[in-house]
């Protein structure tokens, strides 16, 4: 597997296999999602809720909110994903990140993340939070550790309505802009 350094360009379409391996010398591009790259979208997620290390999402789940939704392309097949979901007039939630397995570790996720915190300043928020497993991963973004109930609207919108309620081990982390 190729370990060079990104190389960023503009996007075109997608169909996703996890079975490929990258090609030697990857370009990816990011964009906004399509209606179409929800089932890549979806099996991309889907590959790392069966470990538990993400929430599952249904197709319908993504279709709603597929404006939400980025996408990362190498050669136009979606092998990153992540998504920006408003809460308030200045917080927004960074959340639905993954990589393809057979991409992880070549830089595609922190580009993803980068690209995201981008398009959370253009929109002008001054927060971005973040639950996640992996707090060593978005520490290195900025993300700073808070309690799940200074996050009191995800908690109500969310939280509330999720089978790990109560016993969550997910860790709160947000990035002021
Ligand atoms: C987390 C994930 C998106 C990272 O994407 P990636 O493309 O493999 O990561 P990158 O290659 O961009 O790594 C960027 C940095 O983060 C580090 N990193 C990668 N995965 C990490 C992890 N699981 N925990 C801690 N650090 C991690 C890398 O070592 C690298 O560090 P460096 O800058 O010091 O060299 C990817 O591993 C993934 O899809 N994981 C499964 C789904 C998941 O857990 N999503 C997060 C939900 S909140």
């Amino acid at each position: 597997m190729s370990r060079e350094p990104l190389k960023m360009q503009d996007a075109t379409l997608p169909e996703f296999s996890s079975q490929e391996q990258p090609q030697a010398s990857p370009e990816f591009a990011i964009r906004g999602a399509r209606l179409s790259d929800a089932a890549a979208i979806q099996s991309i997620i889907e590959t790392y809720a069966r470990q538990r290390l993400m929430l599952p999402r249904s197709l319908m789940q993504i279709y709603e909110n597929v404006r939400d939704y980025w996408v990362a392309l190498d050669d136009g097949k979606v092998v990153g994903v992540g998504a920006l979901h408003c809460f308030w007039e200045d917080l927004v939630e960074l959340r639905a990140l993954a990589v393809a397995p057979a991409y992880k570790d070549l830089g595609l996720g922190r580009e993803i993340v980068l690209r995201l915190i981008e398009e959370a300043r253009a929109m002008g928020a001054s927060k971005v939070f973040a639950f996640t497993y992996i707090p060593q991963f978005f520490s290195k973004f900025g993300f700073e550790q808070v309690p799940h109930h200074s996050l009191p609207l995800k908690v109500w919108k969310d939280c509330i309505n999720c089978s790990y309620f109560n016993n969550c081990n997910e860790i709160a982390m947000i990035k002021r802009l």
